[in-house]
């Protein structure tokens, strides 16, 4: 069965693979992008790339509510085992473990992760996915630009997913210069529009990275699902 990436707006997205369902940065109550609500996703795991509330987001209640297990950096995954959630996963930067829906590492972030009450979040990470079918997702949530990405796209990725928002990630520019670090087959950008200080025309940033590099944009909307 092919996977199948969600992205229900913001940082959000759902993935299916190997007939495991992993939601990433589950923000639905709250987010004004968001194309469905939290008690109606479903999932096996939840991954959590840092503490801002845009990203935890809804993901306690999701994991009580699922039973799914919480995958993030120790001090993360800490507070949700605080939080009444059963099953969590601890991991860390550079780290990777072989879960039942393929291979995770942590990969590095340039953001902050400070958690909704104000708990230390450790450092703030990236996801890198080999799927048990062998292609590479690479998740950057939020960050900025860093030149590391270069190492991430050595691995040889199937998938990038980027911020472009600017404000609190990487803008346009840099994301078009993240692109050709990664190179990626194909990319889909996420984190802008969802408010006013993140406002970006993403096909104009496609039209871009396609004039510059081999990659190919994937623009979705809020709700739309992309198989990789
Ligand atoms: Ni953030
Ligand atoms: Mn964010």
């Amino acid at each position: 069965m092919a996977d199948k990436l969600t992205w229900y707006g913001h940082a959000t997205l759902g993935l299916e693979t190997g007939g495991y369902r992993v939601l990433i940065d589950p923000f639905f109550t709250g987010n004004p992008a968001a194309s469905t609500t939290a008690d109606k996703v479903e999932a096996d795991f939840i991954l959590v790339s840092h503490g801002h509330g845009d990203h935890v987001g809804d993901a306690v209640e999701i994991a009580k509510r699922t039973g799914a297990t919480v995958i993030s950096n120790f001090e993360i995954a800490t507070w949700f085992g605080a939080q009444g959630v059963e099953k969590t996963h601890p991991q860390h930067l550079g780290g990777g473990f072989k879960h039942p829906f393929g291979y995770l590492k942590l990969t590095l972030a340039l953001h902050g992760s400070a958690l909704p009450d104000g708990s230390y979040g450790g450092n703030p990470a990236g996801f890198l996915l080999t799927t048990n079918e062998g292609k590479k997702y690479y998740f950057a949530q939020d960050t900025g630009l860093f030149g590391d990405m270069k190492l991430i796209g050595e691995e040889g990725l199937d998938l990038a997913v980027i911020p472009i928002g600017d404000n609190f990630t990487m803008g346009p520019d840099d994301a078009l210069r993240a692109v050709k670090l990664l190179q990626p087959k194909v990319v889909i950008p996420i984190h802008y529009n969802t408010f006013d200080v993140i406002a970006q025309d993403p096909s104009s940033w496609a039209a871009r990275v396609e004039r510059e590099t081999s990659t190919r944009v994937v623009v979705l909307k809020p709700g739309e699902s992309y198989e990789p």
